[in-house]
């Protein structure tokens, strides 16, 4: 399964892919046929992140088990994020909230996967 774990690619391509996939979804008309259609390719995205993120997890999280559990832990969270921003939107309550914890939670979820050892490290 050296494809899943040797590189960050995978994972890198299926989250940024998600990324752009909830914006659009986000910034599309409530209701609307491409909205749904964004939604639901994002939520087929979100399993592609969590399988990618997985095998990362499970092939390197022994060299630092708590600062990979975090990691795990916030990329769950930012994917839920994205959910709730558009849910929130979709029943017309107020998200503005949710897409400012979606940014932090990004940020740190990314802050985290550039610190970890395997694939780009900036920090
Ligand atoms: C939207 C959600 C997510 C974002 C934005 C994200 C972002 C990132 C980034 C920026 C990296 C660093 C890539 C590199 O250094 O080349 C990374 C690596 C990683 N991610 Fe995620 N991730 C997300 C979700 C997840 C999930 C759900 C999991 C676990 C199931 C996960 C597990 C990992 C692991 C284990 C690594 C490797 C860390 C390392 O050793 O360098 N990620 N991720």
């Amino acid at each position: 399964m050296g494809m899943f774990t040797d590189t960050t690619h995978l994972h890198i391509f299926t989250w940024v892919v998600g990324i752009i996939l909830f914006v659009i979804a986000a910034v599309m008309a409530k209701g609307s046929k491409g909205r749904k259609i964004a939604h639901m390719i994002l939520r087929l995205f979100y399993i592609l992140i969590i399988i990618t993120g997985a095998f990362l997890f499970f092939k390197w999280s022994s060299s630092d088990a708590m600062l990979y559990g975090i990691k795990f832990l916030m990329g769950i969270v930012t994917i839920g994020l994205m959910e709730m921003t558009l849910i929130r939107q979709n029943k017309n309550k107020p998200a503005t909230v949710m897409v400012v914890l979606f940014i932090i939670s990004l940020l740190v979820t990314m802050f985290l996967g550039f610190k970890l050892p395997v694939g780009m490290q900036f920090f």
